[in-house]
């Protein structure tokens, strides 16, 4: 739950400018919150309140903090550099790149994966769902260009807690390969996040992944989002 906040803070957070502009636009009176104009930068308003808060007539944008799914397309970069275009900030609305914090991901997908990707500007969450230390679960399905030489060692090995991956000198901690019965798919659930991690499992145990699908990241799941679009899972 949202804790009290100046005003201007607020108006900051919610990606209406940086904190010196969401002052003047107060001071010029253009803010009102309850039905009431506020001309203070300083003045606390209480969470229950900031629904009511408006900037010459409109509502702020998720004055509680962002926390959101993405349904991300291959070929999107998770990254805010405009250099690795399109990027992920394509398909969230422009305004947050304003917010304060800013939304960011949580565990990054690479260009060419797509499926289920966490946003929100709660940096504590990210870390927490992110830390190694809380093993989150993440589910992949995965299209391999042949099928597994052997399923039942592949199964095995990404079971045993001891599948090393290449110039990485921990071995991956226990996960699951479950066989669907088109050989071309299996589902992959994992417990950490590291890089090309399920691409580089798969080749630890002679496959080659064709296309990568997250479609669960911890209690979120993609469901039925359309490719491309984001909704809100605050609740
Ligand atoms: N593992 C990968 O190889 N790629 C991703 O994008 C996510 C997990």
């Amino acid at each position: 739950m949202s804790k009290a906040l100046r005003l201007d803070r607020l108006l900051a957070n919610s990606g209406v400018g940086s904190r010196s502009n969401a002052d003047m636009i107060i001071r010029r009176g253009q803010v009102v919150v309850d039905g009431t104009q506020i001309r203070d930068g300083a003045h606390k308003v209480a969470p229950e309140l900031f629904d009511t808060v408006r900037v010459d007539g409109e509502p702020l944008d998720h004055p509680h903090g962002v926390l959101i799914i993405l349904h991300k397309p291959v070929g999107y970069s998770c990254s805010h550099d405009e250099r690795e275009a399109p990027t992920v900030d394509e398909l969230l609305p422009e305004s947050w790149a304003l917010r304060t914090p800013r939304p960011e991901w949580a565990g990054r997908l690479d260009r060419e994966t797509s499926g289920l990707l966490l946003v929100s500007d709660d940096h504590q969450l990210i870390h927490r769902v992110t830390s190694p230390r809380h093993h989150v679960e993440k589910t992949y399905q995965v299209t391999l260009a042949a099928p597994l030489p052997d399923v039942g060692r592949a199964i095995e090995a990404f079971a045993s807690g001891t599948l090393m991956l290449d110039a990485d000198p921990k071995p991956c901690l226990a996960a699951t390969l479950v066989p669907t019965s088109d050989p071309l798919r299996v589902d992959v659930v994992l417990h950490e996040g590291r890089y090309h991690q399920a691409r580089r499992m798969i080749v630890a145990v002679g496959g080659h992944v064709e296309h990568l699908h997250r479609t669960q990241f911890g209690q979120w799941s993609l469901a039925d989002l359309d490719i491309g679009h984001w909704a809100d899972v605050t609740a």
